[in-house]
């Protein structure tokens, strides 16, 4: 996916003393420098009916607690490809899966999920398009007080008719590729933080989703346990297959895993593209958030 070189080749020198969320975000002149950055001037929202995209988010905007957390948000996310969501805390990342998986839906604007306008569906039908995405929350959200065996089986026992000899089939073998069978007797407070996310994502899987969705999976782990874990989400990609959106402001995650980089800043999307492509933005917001740099226009306020 590439940029329009004629938006890509204007200069790109901060304009006195303006901070770069400033300029994005200002008015008159330096309203203009806006759009250099945004996603819709670059084409990267896909095109309707094209099946490419699996996921649409069509100027999305949500304003929560006075704030405007969605501000014009554009974003699409290829289909069987691992796209990264990559943006500093409190940009807006958890309220985007929310949107996609329909918990919040948009003041204005659209999110599309396989061909489905999210808000436009009862709640059947957003039921049933919930049941084909697995969400691993960041704690892997497990019941305490079932076992990690029953934690797996619960989304089929609750939402299939399967027989629990099918079932036990299903999960066990889920449970092995994220390599916890040895571990399917125990209680969610028994397992290491790394194990629950692992078991988390087992049952993200567990119905066969066409989309799944990490939030924040490296939290709390630390850099060899992220990177198994980053090893982890390619090779079920790999075996499975369907759009994988992780979202983490982890660049190293990024960096792993990402096909496909979308970066959040304050609602929007600054630039979205191959792996590729991003590493090799000459926007300076990109580069400096990719290269984890204190020198370039993100600042912390
Ligand atoms: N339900 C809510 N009510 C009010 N404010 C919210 C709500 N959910 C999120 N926010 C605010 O929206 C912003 C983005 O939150 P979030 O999407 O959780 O950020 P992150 O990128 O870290 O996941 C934060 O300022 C957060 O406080
Ligand atoms: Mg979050």
């Amino acid at each position: 996916m590439m940029a329009d070189e004629d938006v890509r080749d204007q200069p790109t020198e901060p304009e006195g003393g303006l901070t770069f969320g400033e300029r994005i975000t200002g008015h008159g002149a330096v309203e203009e420098d806006r759009h250099q950055y945004h996603a819709t001037d670059l084409n990267l929202i896909g095109d309707e009916n094209d099946e490419a995209w699996s996921i649409r988010c069509l100027d999305v905007r949500k304003r929560l607690g006075g704030v405007n957390v969605l501000d014009g948000l554009n974003v699409a996310f290829p289909e069987d490809t691992i796209t990264v969501v990559l943006g500093p805390s409190g940009t807006g990342k958890s309220v985007l899966i929310k949107h996609i998986i329909g918990l919040m839906f948009p003041d204005a604007g659209d999110v599309v999920v396989k061909g489905q306008v999210v808000k436009q569906l009862t709640m059947p039908e957003l039921l049933a398009l919930r049941r084909k995405i697995g969400v691993l929350f960041q704690d892997g959200a497990l019941f305490g007080s079932m076992n990690v065996f029953d934690n797996v089986a619960f989304p089929l026992r609750q939402h299939t008719d399967m027989t629990e000899a099918d079932i036990a089939k299903r999960v066990r073998d889920r449970l092995t590729d994220v390599g916890l069978a040895d571990a399917m007797g125990d209680l969610p407070s028994q397992l290491s933080g790394g194990m629950r996310k692992r078991a988390g994502f087992a049952r993200a899987l567990v119905m066969e989703p066409d989309i799944v969705i990490f939030d924040e999976p490296d939290s709390g782990l630390d850099p060899v346990r992220t990177a198994l874990l980053c090893d982890l989400i390619q090779e079920m990609h790999q075996i499975h297959r369907g759009t994988y959106i992780v979202v983490t402001h982890n660049i190293a995650s990024a960096r792993q895993i990402g096909e496909y980089i979308a970066l959040l800043w304050r609602g929007r999307i600054v630039e979205a593209g191959d792996a590729a492509h991003m590493f090799a933005s000459e926007n300076p917001f990109v580069r400096q958030f990719l290269s984890g740099s204190a020198e370039g226009p993100l600042t912390m306020d």
